[in-house]
């Protein structure tokens, strides 16, 4: 517990004001592009229901486990993600930092798919026009305005974290989840009832054991800590601005719960649509500003429930890009020392010009490749995506794993849980975050680069 710089006070760093802000706001940090945007295309490129079924298997050991394994050590520490680690171990600091770096490069090309939407909000007024896989392609390669609208996103994701936490990000949240989701049950109704729906809930809903490879496996391990916001800090960051009396095991519980449904919801929206238009399920990044614009176009008020639609995906990925941003600024204020508005410039500044570079490598640099260890070179783009997604977020809840195991101990952060919650899943949760999880795990980390390859030969 030593510390050489003296501690903040929790009213300078800030607290919720209430169980349902912090909720929404969690959730809000969890269900963002990652459910929207990646979830659907992601099973349309890896063989629907056989990622739909690994997905679900996933989150159950790892979501819950590991949710609560961070917001414990947040509450405990009240620290940054670097802070909270080192503060219960002196050396492992590291770990936070690790998760601090992937949610920098997260951000960075996240706020330009940010920007991708806020464009949609516009073009639903002013018309997507006959070919929405040629307007879609032919915006994203563009050398200037998708730049444009990446500034506009990450321009507000940091005016809403100037504001801090209870003012700011909570505020936010507790208005714009709930919408969300009525929302995109209104859209999910339209898409499974359009003809010839069925053949994309087919593709859904029923998994292929065929076709469940290892490639399924690792596409939907990185999409697990992807889409809970697990593996870089995040929740130990929120869970700091938690007061001691919480109820941990409920909320990483209710967190992942509502994510995945979410997610399952988006997938309900658009590959049915998909099928119904005669899409590529496989198109990748482009399924959900391609189909959607086509649904919206054969519904009654189809302009107005698109407006409606892309407004709130832009607040769903903005409520994740707080929370990004979150984790590198509480750093530069608990660390740095930084003020909270030095801190949001600075890393603004850096993440918006490495973003330029993800938005360029659609177009204009796309012959520009950045070699990795998995043998392959990726455009910065999909560098930033693979790297974070495949290796950084899963070694950051490996690490984390091993942490409360291995290094704080179980019991310790049994005690810190069970200071709110009565912890009914104790015998099981501390057998899944001290054996499975970590071996689990470890064994697609390995596998993802390739070393598993070699070592079964
Ligand atoms: N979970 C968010 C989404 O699905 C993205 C996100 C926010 C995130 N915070 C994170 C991803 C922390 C990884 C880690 O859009």
């Amino acid at each position: 517990m030593e510390q050489n710089k003296p501690q903040q006070t929790q009213e300078k760093r800030g607290m919720w004001s209430s169980r349902f802000g912090f909720l929404m706001a969690a959730v809000g940090s969890a269900v963002g592009l990652g459910n929207l945007w990646k979830f659907p295309y992601l099973a349309g490129e890896n063989g629907g229901g056989a990622f739909v079924l690994v997905y679900v298997v996933l989150v159950v050991i790892l979501g819950f486990t590991l949710m609560l394994a961070e917001l414990s050590i947040g509450r405990n520490t009240n620290s940054d993600a670097f802070g909270a680690y080192s503060k219960i171990k002196k050396g492992w600091g590291f770990v936070g930092g690790f998760g601090i770096l992937a949610g920098f490069l997260i951000l960075s090309y996240y706020s330009v798919v940010g920007g991708w939407v806020i464009k949609y909000i516009v073009a639903s007024i002013t018309g997507i026009g006959a070919d929405k896989g040629a307007y879609f392609t032919n915006f994203i390669t563009s050398p200037v305005e998708p730049i444009v609208y990446h500034l506009i996103f990450m321009g507000l994701t940091a005016l809403i974290v100037i504001r801090g936490i209870s003012g700011g990000i909570e505020k936010a949240s507790k208005i714009v989840m709930p919408a969300l989701f009525i929302m995109l049950a209104v859209i999910v109704l339209r898409s499974v009832t359009l003809e010839g729906a069925s053949a994309g809930l087919k593709y859904y809903l029923t998994p292929n054991f065929d076709e469940i490879t290892l490639k399924v496996i690792i596409a939907a391990l990185g999409q697990v800590f992807f889409s809970l916001s697990l593996g870089m800090g995040c929740m130990v960051t929120y869970g700091s601005y938690l007061n001691k009396d919480s109820d941990i095991e409920k909320d990483a519980l209710l967190i992942p719960s509502l994510d995945s449904l979410v997610a399952i919801m988006a997938g309900f929206a658009i590959l049915p649509a998909v099928f119904a238009f005669g899409f590529e399920p496989s198109q990748g990044p482009g399924l959900m500003f391609v189909t959607l614009p086509a649904v919206f176009e054969n519904m009654p008020l189809g302009m107005f429930f698109s407006v409606i639609f892309f407004v709130l995906v832009f607040f769903a990925a903005i409520s994740s890009s707080i929370s990004l941003m979150e984790v590198t600024v509480a750093f530069g204020i608990d660390r740095l020392r930084w003020s909270r508005t030095t801190s949001v410039m600075v890393f603004t500044a850096v993440m918006f010009v490495i973003g330029i570079g993800a938005s360029l490598s659609m177009g204009a640099w796309s012959g520009f490749l950045i070699p990795w260890i998995d043998g392959n070179s990726y455009g910065i783009f999909d560098f930033l995506d693979v790297v974070t997604s495949y290796y950084l977020l899963p070694l950051g809840g490996l690490l984390s794993a091993i942490f409360i195991g291995f290094v704080w101990g179980v019991p310790n952060a049994v005690k810190e849980i069970r200071i709110g919650s009565k912890f009914r899943s104790e015998k099981i949760w501390s057998v899944l975050i001290k054996f499975v999880v970590p071996v689990l795990v470890f064994i697609i980390l390995l596998s993802t680069t390739g070393l598993l390859d070699k070592i079964i030969g």
